[in-house]
């Protein structure tokens, strides 16, 4: 695995440069990466190309021995092309425009845009193109970042409204399939749609979801373009985009088809202390992280491409755009590292090298302090080279092989619940994490796959809600012959966010003879018991009442009704389970589909990388690896202090 640091030349006085990219190759740096941000220093007047300090730059870090990720532009279009051509701005819900004056302003359906960033590109790869020290361009940052996928500007709408003829053929068509007879909502012809925004009361949830289909489409299309447009400059250039943590406005998998590195950025203390964890959580993991946030961006975007991936942007130190931004507990730095090759990462990227004293980050830490003495994660990264000296002795420590368990993670189902979550507490996100956490939990490695993957080679497959599963997805989903797990919601709606004719969960419920005809949410702190055969726990949040001719392998304390029900190799979970109703449910799913369980004590997790076996200990307290029969260490020891990482193989 490669390690490497984001590297901004702009921001320092160039006698620096020599001196950091010696620096960065001691530390055992191989790869860089510089650019992303830098228009107004290379086009400071349209036209106007400024290459010779990039290129003094490029060729210092180059002459140090370092890779160059070389990153496109147009995160940040500057402030003489927003005066020349207002019309970039995205515009928010409130019909404003996103001022200039931070990043990420412009809108994906901007033709003048696309057309703008495209010139940038191909200027670059004219100049850079066929340079040896880069092999890979990212394009763009951490698309969508900030709230950017949606605008609704002009050019947006006249894009939708394009987007939707394509889809429907004809107005009259999409007004059958949205349903639009309900309150008079039917449209004259495509010129007369608007986006579903500042209507009075929800806007038509098949209106909503076409709407964020397409402006994830547009985000696809505005990469594609820039792709297109360095290829014929850069022979053999290979693209990575560097996507982002619980980030889900857009398809990465219809982006990851387009690239051949998928990049991805982790801040496990930001997203801990961001996102949706209970306080108690969030106090408990503040300085090492859930332990299950980074390894389930690294099992998802492992799996969301054909080829490579890596984190290009690692947390070394505090952050300073989360409520709060502790500093990493020491040790962290080299966890995260060894975490992300153990689950198959073929780099990690530190962000950033110095830490920035002007402007909004200048409370991010860096590897070295603005006075460039070294931060916090100096030391860490420096002590990586033996542990990956004792690892590598191991030959077979090559890329991760397929897991047992697949976990299904899908975007459009994300925004299906989030349109309509019927009950506040329904959230998508929180039902694959919690599920991927039993998972972990249980000592069982895991990949992440789409609703429309193949499937195939698994034993056990967790889907925890697939609203929309249609013939050939169910059919796909057969023939892998693994055993299934379904959640709550799965099969309630058609593709145009209807119900189907044989109610929830449609197809599915007909291979397994049951509907839903009716579902409750419930407000947090209700809960409704279960109890089956080694089934214990209870339902929250949301419950489904099943009208049955199946087998009903766990039921509700209440009534009696069916909560887990069973046909073949599929059972259906009728409702969203606690923790413990969710371990006991994954314990006799794995069971029957003959995946090993190894139950771990709180914050120990195990992962497997070729011949290599990993533990990692996110605390809170020191633990001792159950399982150390027949096995040599090559780190640590079967004792792991908080933030301890062992590595061992099996000895046969
Ligand atoms: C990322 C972004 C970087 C920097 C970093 C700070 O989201 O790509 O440019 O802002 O966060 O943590």
């Amino acid at each position: 695995m490669k390690l490497g640091v984001c590297y901004y030349p702009e921001h320092w006085p160039e006698q620096m440069w020599a001196q950091d990219a010696t620096r960065m190759r001691d530390l055992g740096l191989s790869l860089v990466r510089i650019g992303e941000f830098a228009w107004s220093r290379i086009e400071p007047v349209r036209g106007r190309f400024v290459w010779d300090w990039l290129d003094r730059a490029i060729n210092t870090l180059a002459d140090a021995g370092l890779a160059i990720v070389l990153g496109t532009p147009s995160a940040t279009p500057p402030r003489w092309l927003i005066r020349d051509a207002p019309s970039i701005l995205a515009v928010g819900t409130d019909g404003r425009l996103r001022g200039f004056g931070s990043r990420r302003h412009y809108c994906f359906s901007s033709d003048i845009y696309r057309t703008e960033a495209c010139r940038i590109a191909a200027a670059m790869a004219e100049r850079y193109g066929r340079h040896p020290a880069i092999s890979t361009w990212q394009i763009d940052n951490e698309y969508g970042c900030h709230g950017t996928v949606l605008s609704y500007s002009a050019a947006a709408i006249a894009a939708f409204r394009v987007w939707l003829a394509n889809r429907y053929g004809s107005i009259d068509s999409l007004n059958v399939a949205w349903g639009n007879v309900f309150w008079s909502m039917e449209y004259p012809d495509f010129e007369t749609i608007e986006p579903p925004v500042a209507t009075v009361t929800e806007a038509n949830p098949a209106h909503r979801l076409d709407w964020r289909r397409f402006s994830s489409d547009q985000v696809i299309r505005f990469n594609r373009a820039q792709i297109e447009a360095i290829r014929p400059n850069a022979p053999g250039a290979q693209f990575v985009h560097n996507t982002m943590g619980f980030f889900t406005d857009y398809d990465h998998r219809a982006l990851a088809r387009d690239l051949d590195v998928v990049g991805w950025d982790s801040y496990p203390l930001g997203f801990l202390d961001s996102f949706e964890f209970p306080d108690a959580e969030k106090q408990q993991w503040c300085r090492t992280g859930h332990p299950d946030i980074a390894a389930f961006h690294h099992d998802l975007y492992r799996g969301i491409g054909t080829a490579s991936f890596g984190v290009m942007e690692q947390q070394a130190g505090p952050v300073n755009w989360a409520p709060h931004n502790p500093a990493p507990l020491s040790g962290m730095v080299r966890f995260w590292t060894l975490e992300a090759f153990a689950h198959g990462a073929d780099f990690v990227a530190y962000f950033r090298w110095r830490q920035c004293p002007f402007a909004q980050e200048q409370m991010h830490s860096g590897l070295r302090l603005p006075d460039d003495r070294p931060d916090i994660g100096f030391d860490e990264i420096a002590s990586l080279s033996d542990d990956f000296a004792r690892l590598h002795a191991i030959p077979s420590n090559t890329r991760t092989q397929r897991s047992a368990v697949a976990l299904m993670f899908d975007y459009e189902s994300n925004w299906l619940v989030e349109i309509q979550p019927h009950g506040e507490n329904f959230r998508y996100r929180e039902l694959i994490f919690q599920t991927y956490t039993a998972l972990r939990g249980l000592g069982m490695d895991v990949d992440i796959i789409g609703a429309d993957a193949e499937g195939t080679g698994y034993r056990l497959i967790v889907i925890p809600c697939l609203p929309i599963l249609d013939s050939s997805r169910l059919d796909r989903l057969r023939a892998t012959g693994a055993q299934i797990l379904f959640g709550p919601r799965t099969g309630s709606k058609t593709a145009h966010f209807a119900i189907p004719d044989t109610l929830a969960p449609g197809d599915l419920g007909t291979a397994m003879g049951f509907s839903i005809p009716r579902v409750e949410s419930l407000r947090t702190g209700v809960t409704i018991g279960v109890h089956g055969e080694a089934i214990e726990g209870a339902i929250t949040h949301w419950r489904e009442h099943a009208c049955v001719r199946t087998a009903s392998v766990a039921a509700y304390t209440t009534d009696g009704a069916p909560a887990l029900l069973e046909a073949g190799d599929f059972a259906y979970l009728a409702g969203w389970p606690d923790a413990v109703l969710l371990d006991s449910v994954l314990r006799r799913q794995a069971t029957r589909a003959s995946v090993p369980i190894r139950q771990l004590p709180t914050g120990l997790r195990i992962r497997r990388r070729g011949d290599l076996h990993f533990a990692f200990n996110a605390g809170p307290q020191r633990v001792t690896i159950p399982f150390r029969e027949n096995i040599q260490f090559l780190l640590g020891s079967a004792d792991l202090e908080v933030a301890g990482v062992a590595a061992w193989i099996e000895l046969t």
